[in-house]
C-alpha cells in the first residue's frame, strides 16, 4: 500500500510516499481503508522533531492520527463493527491506504469521508478545553486562536453550553466567527482593550488555542491565572495558567456524539483544502503557516 512516511526529522522535504505491507488490526483494533485522514498541527511538530524531548518516534516513521475509512480486518475482541461498516476515529499512521484504528464510531451516511476524518482530535481537545477552563453558561469565554480547527470546534460546543465566546482571529475571518456563535475581535496590540469593551460584564475564563506568547496577557484580562488554559504553550504553568492534554477520556462516546450533532446540523466543520495524499508534505507546509480556518484534509483514494 502507498503510505506516507519520513525518515529524520526535518522540514516538509522529508515526507515520502513509500510502498509498504499494509498493517495488521491488533486486539481491539480494526483496520481500515482509509477515505480520508486529518491533518493536524501536531503532525508537523513531529515531523520537525519539536516532540523529540518527550516523545520517542521510531524512524521511518508515519503520519496522521485519525481518519475515516471502510473497516476491512477486525481485530481480536472487537464486537460492535463488521468488514464494511464506514467508521471515523484515532489511529496509528494514518494517512496511508488502510490504517489501524484504536477508538471508533461509526460514520452515519449524511457525514462526508472528508469531514468525518477530520473530527476525532479537534472534537475531543475542544471538548476538554472547554472542561477544563469551567466557564458556566451564562459566562464569558475568550478564545486565542478561535477560527482554526480546535477554535471553531469550541464555539460550537460552548454556544451550546450557553457560554458566550469572545474568538480572536485576523480580521477576514471575522464573518466565519459569527457565523459559528462567536464574538469577533483580533489579536495584536490592544486587545485586551478591546475584549473589555466587548465584555462589559466581564471574561470568566481564557482559553489559548494559538500558543502565541500571551498567557500574561490572558491573565491580566480574565484577573486568575488558574482560569486561563492553554492546550498550545507549554511555558503556561510557569504563569500559574493551566496546560490541558490528552489522551482521550471516553472517545467513542465524543465520536459518536459528534457525528450525530453533524448529522442534525448543529455542528459543522469547514474543510478548508482537501489534498491528495501524494501532496501530504504540501498540506503540512500550509498547516504550518497557522493560518488555517476550521480543517485540513487528506483525500485517500
Ligand atoms: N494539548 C492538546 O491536547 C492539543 C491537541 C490538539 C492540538 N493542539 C495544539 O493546539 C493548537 C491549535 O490547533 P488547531 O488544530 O486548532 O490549529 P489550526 O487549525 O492550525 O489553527 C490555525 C488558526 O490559528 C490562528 N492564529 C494564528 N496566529 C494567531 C495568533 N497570534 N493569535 C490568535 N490566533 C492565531 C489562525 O487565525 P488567523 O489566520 O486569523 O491568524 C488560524 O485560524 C496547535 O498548536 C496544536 O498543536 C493541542
Amino acid at each position: 500500500m502507498k503510505a506516507v512516511q519520513f525518515k529524520e526529522y526535518g522540514g516538509p522535504e522529508v515526507l515520502r510516499v513509500v510502498e509498504i505491507v499494509e498493517p495488521r488490526a491488533g486486539p481491539s483494533q480494526v483496520r481500515i481503508k482509509v477515505r480520508s485522514a486529518g491533518v493536524n498541527p501536531s503532525d508537523w511538530k513531529r515531523r520537525a522533531g519539536l516532540y523529540r524531548d518527550f516523545e520517542e518516534v521510531s524512524f521511518p516513521s508515519g503520519v496522521g492520527v485519525e481518519a475515516a475509512g471502510v473497516v476491512d480486518e477486525v481485530g481480536p475482541g472487537v464486537s460492535d463493527v463488521s468488514v464494511g461498516d464506514a467508521v471515523f476515529g484515532y489511529g496509528i499512521n494514518t494517512v496511508a491506504q488502510y490504517a489501524v484504528l484504536t477508538h471508533w464510531a461509526h460514520k452515519p451516511d449524511g457525514l462526508s469521508f472528508e469531514v468525518a476524518g477530520g473530527l476525532p482530535v479537534i472534537s475531543e481537545t475542544a471538548l476538554r478545553s472547554l472542561d477544563d477552563v469551567g466557564v458556566k453558561p451564562g459566562g464569558t469565554l475568550l478564545v486565542s486562536g478561535a477560527a482554526g480547527g480546535i477554535g471553531s470546534a469550541v464555539i460550537q460546543f460552548a454556544s451550546r453550553q450557553g457560554i458566550t465566546v469572545i474568538g480572536t482571529a485576523s480580521a477576514q475571518k471575522h464573518d466565519y466567527l459569527r457565523g459559528l456563535g462567536a464574538v469577533p475581535t483580533t489579536y495584536g496590540p490592544g486587545m485586551a482593550g478591546r475584549v473589555r469593551e466587548l465584555a462589559t460584564e466581564g471574561i470568566d475564563a481564557a482559553l489559548d488555542l494559538a500558543g502565541s506568547g500571551i498567557i500574561p496577557e490572558l491573565i491580566g484580562i480574565v484577573g486568575d491565572s488558574s482560569r486561563v488554559v492553554s492546550v498550545a504553550d507549554f511555558t503556561a504553568p510557569q504563569y500559574g495558567a493551566r496546560f490541558s492534554a490528552g489522551p482521550p477520556k471516553n472517545p467513542e462516546k465524543i465520536l459518536a456524539d459528534v457525528a450525530r450533532l453533524c448529522c442534525e446540523g448543529l455542528f459543522h466543520l469547514h474543510v478548508e483544502r482537501i489534498f491528495p495524499l501524494e501532496r501530504t508534505a504540501e498540506a503540512q507546509e500550509v498547516s504550518a503557516e497557522g493560518h488555517v480556518t476550521g480543517k485540513l484534509v487528506i483525500s485517500v483514494a
